[in-house]
């Protein structure tokens, strides 16, 4: 079984991606020790800090925020990160070629009920003389990205990886490395198994309800077969399964707060999510359009996000079609 320094040098990845890529799952690693640890290293639980999202920091989004940091800002290669949890970016290596975005720690609701989390990164080249402590030199297009991938802490912790030829999988040996475990994942086309807060439901926007009622109606409705439901409340695990047996996972926009339409970031979550997706033949979309075409104004800007099984999500963007 390779590991995935030997897949990438087998792939002809630059150099410099490759010890990037390893420094990445070395902090995965660390993170992954202390998530098994839980409770015996005292590391569930809540802080009193709000981050810049309006969230109330879990002591685990910290710590998995320091581990990342503290490994990336120590590479040649790495000329500045921007996460979920820091209120600007933090540059690194002035000489460096890449950016690196991230979500330490995604789905940390669940981190003190023992469920799966996740964490989420994409890594983007700079552009020319930008200052890589300001937002700005990291606002690219998600079509810009050079890898995404995210690794998720279940009952294995696997890693999911993009570097734009498809989706690879690979699993954490009790021996430390990262081990291919499938090449080439594809989402299948079509579907019968949908993801969202039903919760939300009245605050969708009306294109959105329809779109829902109709999966809900099943057989018995336009759609003529029935579906099922699955919501994790971590976005990794939920797409983990989008990647595997295929699905449609939605956090669409609502009007709970005029001021934050959506709730997952197009940077930290978005993005990496919609290249891995595509990668692996499904696609991703506010509900109208592709989230890998959206020119991002700010670091920590919010999306609507709706990704997986292709004919799902042509299905989805019709209900919408007539909406704008
Ligand atoms: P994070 O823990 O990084 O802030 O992200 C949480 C996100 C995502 O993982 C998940 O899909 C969603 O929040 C769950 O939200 P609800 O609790 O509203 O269902
Ligand atoms: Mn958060
Ligand atoms: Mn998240
Ligand atoms: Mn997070």
């Amino acid at each position: 079984m390779k590991t995935l320094g030997q897949f990438l040098i087998s792939h002809d990845e630059e150099k410099d991606l490759v010890l990037l890529l390893e420094r990445i799952m070395l902090s995965c690693k660390e993170i992954a020790v202390q998530l098994r640890e839980g409770a015996l290293a005292g590391v569930l639980g809540s802080t009193d800090i709000t981050n810049v999202q309006g969230e109330t920091q879990k002591k685990l989004d910290i710590i998995a925020n320091e581990v990342l940091k503290r490994n990336l800002l120590d590479l040649e290669m790495v000329a500045g990160i921007a996460s979920e949890e820091e209120d600007l970016p933090v540059a690194g290596n002035h000489k460096g070629r890449y950016l690196v975005v991230f979500d330490p720690l995604d789905g940390s609701s669940n981190i003190d009920v023992n469920v799966s989390v996740g964490t989420i990164f994409s890594i983007l080249e700079v552009q020319s003389n930008q200052d890589c402590s300001h937002p700005d030199a990291y606002l690219q297009r998600g079509r810009q990205q050079v890898a995404a991938g995210y690794v998720l802490y279940g009952p294995s912790a696997t890693l999911c990886l993009t570097t734009g030829d498809g989706v690879h999988q690979f699993t954490l040996s009790d021996t430390g490395d990262f081990l291919l475990c499938q090449e080439h994942m594809q989402i299948p086309t079509s579907t019968q198994e949908f993801a969202i807060n039903m919760s939300n439901q009245r605050f969708w926007e009306p294109e959105t309800q329809h779109y829902v009622g109709d999966l809900l109606k099943g057989a018995d409705g336009s759609r003529e077969k029935n579906f099922n439901m699955r919501w994790i409340a971590s976005m990794v695990a939920d797409v983990h399964r989008v990647l595997t047996r295929g699905g449609i996972f939605m956090y669409p926009w609502d009007n709970r707060d005029p001021n934050k339409p959506g709730k997952l970031r197009l940077m930290y979550e978005g993005n990496p999510m919609s290249f891995l997706v595509e990668q692996a033949g499904g696609l991703s979309t506010t509900c109208y359009g592709d989230i890998l075409d959206i020119e991002p104004k700010h670091i920590h800007q919010r999306v609507s996000v709706a990704l997986g099984s292709k004919e799902e999500i042509n299905t989805l963007m019709e209900y919408h079609a007539s909406a704008r």
